[in-house]
């Protein structure tokens, strides 16, 4: 900003906590979660959901594992009861999940509220307000602070009054000092226990008192201290259930709710992916995912963080960005070089480790939080290749996705071609590419020299000979040679035809383990007389034959 610009701004105050103890706090346990995507979430699409996207939704939050879930605002729009409507009528609510609606505290409102809720077996009402200076001066036209508490008790009072309308429903009262974060602690405090009182509010039948950071004004520790200080000061705690409501104005929505919790909250709104008014609500995804990778189970499910994130960018039409912790397309990416042979060597190590013991082993793999098999996502995603890979990159897609396991002799040669092929294309290569490169570089070559058929005839123990039809160009050529193994035999045969430049300098195989292939590789490294070394790799049902074709791929890289 310009100097002058920011001469606009000023210091958000502080909250005077000197004994404050959140900080010496650790989260051990999950918060009850209320999904508000289907109000704060819709309400802020560029087109809001139709009620059979809504449909869909509500049963992915269910799906999820949500209690409680926030499901419009009904008496604010016709699409919004209907919806409610339909959920009850079709019995699509599970018993053991609450609907919350939200309504403002004007009688016509809560009326009609408690119209589309006719039937439920459970409900939690949310009245709220504005409570902060600036709202009432700007919104309120200068209300006083006794004419703002007016409204808060006034809403409690009618919402009292109807519950006995529908008997059959049990009603929870949650009231939210809108823009909380920016009222004064002391008036915050007054209003809720106004409402608490109007209501009758008890350890048995608590009420709700939703604390919204509805704009996120200043860093999360403010907000923790505001939290601690309300929960030291309300009057009867056990009758209270303390909820956060965070918004992320400045990009910690996360940290607050996370701090919020650790200064005494019991409840978290929020919703999947962080979509909401603005910069979004706090995504509950990410505080959930969070609290799992340190142990604590939350009682929600994003073990298909894939298929949940599908549906929710098809019904709100929003994407989840690349980066975003956990369900974004790259977070378990890794282009650095240095990073791919550190997570290939915690994988291995850890494959090594869960082999060894029944025992459950603790997750450690280098720059990965959590495992990401448990958000649905496979390991052969995370390393892509491009030309800033490391050789460590390369070699793990050709081992875990195509089954090749390269003598590590090879590793930089493999990579220095398949980077050449990433930098040439100037993008990074999928799996399937980097598979097809190595194979057009290194396996089963055929140029110059073609094998044709080829006969292999065991003399004695330890000594074979082998026949073979070779190509080349137009020509063909049968060569015959004797030695302890395929690969000596024809060595053999190639010196006799004059065609040996070379010394072989190392041979291996194993068993290609990929899927139903039953495949053996066999890779041969060749040393020309003046130094050059290649590595050709053959590929056969055959282990004899795969190592053949090793050498005649070797062959004809040196030549
Ligand atoms: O952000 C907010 O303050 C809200 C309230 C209605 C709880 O969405
Ligand atoms: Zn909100």
């Amino acid at each position: 900003m310009r100097p002058e610009s920011i001469r606009k701004y000023r210091p958000f105050p502080a909250v005077s906590l000197p004994d404050r103890t959140w900080p010496d706090q650790t989260l051990i346990e999950a918060p009850r979660w209320c999904s508000v995507d289907l109000r704060d979430g819709n309400q802020s699409l560029p087109i809001p959901m139709s009620v059979e996207e809504k449909i869909e939704m509500f049963d992915l939050l269910v799906r999820v594992g949500f209690k409680e879930i926030e499901v419009g605002f009904p008496s604010a729009s016709e699409t919004e009861f209907h919806f409610l409507r339909r959920l009850i009528e079709e019995n699509r609510i599970p018993e053991d999940v609450t609907v919350q609606v939200l309504v403002q505290a004007r009688e016509h409102l809560i009326k009609r509220s408690f119209e589309a809720l006719r039937g439920a077996k459970q409900a939690i009402v949310h009245l709220y307000n504005s409570t902060s200076p600036l709202q009432r001066k700007v919104t309120f036209h200068d209300a006083s602070k006794e004419e703002i508490k007016k409204i808060a008790v006034e809403g409690t009072k009618l919402v009292k009054s109807m519950v006995a309308e529908i008997p059959e429903t049990k009603i929870t009262l949650q009231y939210s000092p809108e823009s909380f974060s920016d009222t004064e602690l002391g008036f915050s405090l007054e209003v809720c226990e106004a409402v608490m009182k109007e209501w009758g509010a008890t350890s048995q039948n608590p009420i709700i008192l939703n604390l919204p950071a509805t704009v996120e004004w200043f860093t999360p520790n403010v907000h923790a201290d505001q939290i601690e200080w309300f929960c030291r000061q309300i009057s009867q705690r056990d009758a209270v259930v303390i909820s956060l409501h965070t918004h992320n104005d400045r990009g910690t929505g996360v940290a607050a709710t996370e701090l919020g919790l650790m200064a005494g909250a019991d409840r978290v709104e929020g919703t999947l992916f962080g979509n909401g008014e603005r910069t979004g609500n706090l995504d509950i995804v990410v505080v959930a995912l969070n609290m799992n990778s340190h142990g604590v189970a939350t009682g929600l499910d994003f073990s298909d963080l894939t298929s949940i994130r599908e549906v929710y960018e098809r019904t709100t039409r929003m994407t989840v960005p690349d980066r975003q912790p956990y369900s974004g397309e790259l977070v378990f990416t890794a282009f650095s070089g240095s990073h791919q042979d550190a997570i290939k060597k915690g994988l291995d190590r850890r494959a090594q480790e869960r082999g060894a013991t029944s025992e459950g082993v603790p997750w450690g793999v280098p720059y990965l939080t959590i495992d990401p098999e448990d958000v649905g996502r496979s390991y052969e995603a995370i390393i892509r290749i491009n030309s800033q890979s490391g050789k460590g990159g390369v070699a793990y897609i050709l081992d875990r996705e195509h089954g090749f396991n390269l003598p590590k002799a090879m590793h930089p040669l493999v990579g220095q071609k398949i980077y050449g092929e990433a930098d040439e294309q100037g993008r990074e290569l999928s799996s399937d590419e980097v598979g097809a490169a190595f194979k057009a570089h290194f396996v089963n070559l055929e140029t110059p020299l073609k094998l044709g058929e080829y006969l292999i005839k065991q003399q004695s123990p330890g000594q074979m000979t082998s026949v073979a039809k070779l190509f080349r160009g137009e020509e063909s050529i049968e060569i015959e040679g004797t030695g302890n193994g395929p690969i000596n035999a024809l060595v053999e045969a190639l010196e006799k035809e004059g065609l040996k430049d070379f010394h072989l300098q190392d041979y291996r195989s194993h068993a290609v383990q990929h899927g139903s292939c039953a495949d053996a590789a066999a890779y041969v490294q060749l040393k020309s007389d003046d130094g050059k070394l290649v590595w050709g790799v053959g590929v056969d049902p055959s282990i004899e034959l795969a190592g053949v074709k090793a050498l005649v791929s070797a062959w004809n890289l040196l030549h």
